[in-house]
């Protein structure tokens, strides 16, 4: 099992790989492949539940996607991901619902979208001890703030406020930081200024490691950011595979003798 540990002490020597993943088969390949990270992100409202947003995706689902991704895991770190107001609003049920995640659901650390209202939220949950990987730059869930998803840090004052909130984070115990959406020369500046790991998605080559959304990675999505590249071409498998089996059926093709049987004891069924 990969521990946040382990992933700390390969900082800086190695990159450190990070994939989402939702539900159990894809879990299984992707950890098989070796990855370091496994995330389920709220990026599964919009990968798996159809929502156009992450803002409806509560914990339940969070949970159930958790578990099925737990259960298929053998060496990869599970984060789970917290969604959109179950932390930050009261400390009691935001601890209560990251602890669900580690105590029920196997996830090893919890992601949080970081302002400054996480900074004391992350070091009571580290002393609690559940792990947190803190997420800054373009923050998702803060889409109708944003009126979209633009990138973040972009001029002095953005730029410094993001390294600030980097450092307290750390301060506060975060494992690593996720930089989203941020220039690549301020990207290199967090990491090369803080120890904590930095990986980095759309944040350029320096950070310590690299976090895709799966469906794009594999290219499942029908619509992907600009800062993510396909390295497969799933949704074209998939839609070849599916024609295939309408075009079987369709023909009188499937199921042929092989995928039927017959029992020798209903020679009457009736
Ligand atoms: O929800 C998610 O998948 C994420 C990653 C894109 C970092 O937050």
């Amino acid at each position: 099992m990969t521990t946040v540990r382990d992933v700390t002490a390969k900082a800086g020597d190695e990159p450190i790989t990070m994939l989402t993943a939702y539900d159990a088969p894809t879990a299984d390949i992707v950890d098989d492949a070796g990855i370091d990270i496994i995330l389920v992100g709220d990026s599964l409202g919009n990968t798996s539940l159809g929502h156009d947003t992450t803002l409806p995706v509560t914990v339940d689902d969070m949970a159930r996607h958790v578990g099925a991704v737990s259960r298929a895991t053998d060496d990869a770190l599970v984060v789970a991901d917290m969604p959109f107001l179950s932390f930050g609003v009261d400390e009691a049920a935001s601890i209560e619902n990251a602890g669900r995640m580690l105590k029920e659901e196997g996830a090893d650390a919890v992601k949080l979208e970081c302002g400054p209202h996480t900074v004391d939220l992350t070091e009571k949950l580290v002393q609690l001890g559940i792990p947190v990987m803190a997420h800054l730059g373009l923050t998702p869930q803060h889409v109708n703030q944003y009126g979209g998803y633009p990138r973040q840090g972009t001029d002095q004052a953005a730029a410094a406020q993001i390294l600030d909130l980097a450092r307290e984070h750390e301060a506060a115990g975060a494992f690593s930081l996720v930089l989203e959406h941020i220039p690549s020369n301020l990207a290199a500046e967090v990491t090369a200024e803080l120890e904590t790991p930095t990986i980095g998605i759309g944040a350029g080559p320096e950070c310590d490691g690299q976090v895709l959304v799966v469906d794009d990675a594999v290219g499942l999505s029908e619509w992907s950011p600009s800062f993510a590249k396909q390295f497969g071409s799933v949704r074209e498998e998939m839609e070849s595979a599916v024609g295939d089996y309408i075009d079987a059926v369709e023909s009188g093709s499937f199921p042929a003798d092989e995928h039927s049987h017959e029992s020798a004891d209903l020679d009457e069924i009736y």
